[in-house]
């Protein structure tokens, strides 16, 4: 073809010319009829079943990556942003109105553009390469629509279904969001959904679970999401079950001497040693009413419990208020032992928010923990891991062993009524 042969044949399609339509420097799409151009429509594009959305790509590219991508049908493609669509079997009427973008039918377009992968189909789900001389399947989106029942897609342009791509949603009118708005498409091929739209109106349902005691007879123990968004570790083996861990202590790799923020939110790791976090013991307690459980252990093996029948704690304003009552067990009333020095209806401090009640000492730092101190307490047991010491500020409890180190605490919580 000859230079001048191009220029009579450059195309003015609707009123545009391909160089006002694309965008600077994309040589490829200005000159497209070296690839015998395929039919473009104009200021209409899908925003459904979109497989892939890639950006940065000139229009030629798109359609290139759309005839070597299984499923592909055809491409959006918003010159504006050089985004690119990547679109599956879809009907004309759901193509809609949009300003600046271009749909295009792949089918109108040769086939040679996808070179080497021209003949090669791949499955679902996935594109052909010609890397090293070799033809290959490579999957890059996920084949199904993520599970989003309720919810449309918050996405500008709808949504795709690129690997590796976290969309959001937003629940339809008259329903609720319960959890965080997201799915991902894993790297599995498979769709994680991080929310469920619920009817307004309706109560929170038990799909998570309120805590441990929720989930399902014979569940392992081990860990568990509760409330949407609380990462607990359960315990289904003591005591029938049903316990969700909030402390536990048993080798000292987590240091406890934290700030009033790392005890709020918690820290250390809920397999291993960690406090949960006043956020979350507030938020797990107030849904229902609670009994909580501490066991200890001793380097000698000895061990004991402590449970109290009524357990809850305040939010943030109220200082994170313990209500405690109800001691039974084999380890000695630690928490509430007589009315001088019970900790119901104290405030928790650290070492950078004192709110205890002693005249003479700074509790959390004397005694080297986080806790509902008064003055200061009989049961430190966020005190310090150390073994074969023993000290105000070693993790204790005074009830049972004096102030001689623990080797193992754990507490845990589970309704009341079980
Ligand atoms: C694309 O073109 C093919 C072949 O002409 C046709 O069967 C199909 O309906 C077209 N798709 C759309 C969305 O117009
Ligand atoms: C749910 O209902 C409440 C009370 O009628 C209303 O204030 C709220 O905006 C509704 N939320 C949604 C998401 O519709
Ligand atoms: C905290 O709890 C108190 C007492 O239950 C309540 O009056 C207050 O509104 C709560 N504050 C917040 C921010 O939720």
């Amino acid at each position: 073809m000859s230079i001048l042969g191009i220029f009579l044949v450059l195309p003015v399609l609707n009123g545009f010319s391909m160089k006002e339509y694309c965008h600077k420097k994309d040589f490829s799409c200005e000159q497209p009829f070296f690839y015998e151009q395929g039919k473009l429509e104009f200021g209409r594009c899908s925003s459904i079943n979109v497989l892939r959305r890639l950006s940065r790509l000139g229009m030629i590219d798109c359609v290139r990556e759309c005839l070597v991508t299984s499923q592909c049908k055809g491409i959006n493609y918003r010159p504006d942003w050089q985004m690119c669509d990547v679109v599956g079997e879809i009907i004309s009427k759901d193509l809609g109105p949009e300003d600046g973008c271009v749909h295009s039918n792949i089918s109108t377009w040769p086939e040679s553009l996808a070179g080497e992968c021209r003949n090669y189909d791949c499955v679902d789900g996935e594109k052909c390469l010609f890397e090293d001389y070799k033809v290959r399947c490579e999957q890059v989106y996920c084949v199904n629509n993520p599970n989003a029942d309720n919810a449309i897609s918050d996405e500008k342009f709808g949504h795709h279904k690129n690997l590796g791509a976290g969309l959001k949603f937003r629940c339809n009118d008259g329903y609720k969001l319960q959890g965080h708005p997201y799915s991902f498409c894993m790297h599995s091929g498979r769709w994680e959904t991080k929310f469920r739209c619920i009817l307004n109106g309706t109560e929170i349902s038990n799909e998570f679970p309120k805590d441990c005691s929720d989930l399902p007879k014979g569940s392992n123990s081990g860990v568990y999401v509760v409330r949407t968004n609380i990462k607990v570790f359960c315990d289904m083996d003591t005591d029938s079950g049903g316990w969700t861990v909030i402390q536990h202590r048993f080798n000292g790799m987590q240091t406890f001497e934290k700030s009033w923020h790392e005890y709020k939110t918690g820290f250390g790791d809920v397999s291993g040693e960690f406090w949960l976090g006043n956020d979350n013991l507030h938020a797990i307690l107030s849904q229902r009413e609670y009994k909580m459980r501490v066991d200890l252990e001793y380097f000698d093996g000895n061990n004991a419990l402590a449970v109290y029948s009524g357990f809850s704690v305040g939010n943030e304003s109220t200082g994170y208020k313990l209500s405690i009552s109800g001691y039974s067990g084999t380890a000695g009333d630690g928490m509430t032992d007589f009315s001088q020095n019970s900790l119901n209806g104290m405030s928790f401090s650290t070492a950078d928010r004192n709110q205890d009640m002693s005249d003479v000492h700074d509790c959390a730092d004397y005694k080297r923990s986080g806790w509902w101190h008064r003055d200061c307490t009989k049961g430190n047991i966020n005190g310090l891991y150390r073994p074969g010491e023993q000290g105000n500020d070693v993790m204790h409890w005074r009830t049972l062993n004096g102030k001689y180190s623990l080797s193992m605490t754990r507490m845990m919580i589970k309704p009341a009524s079980i």
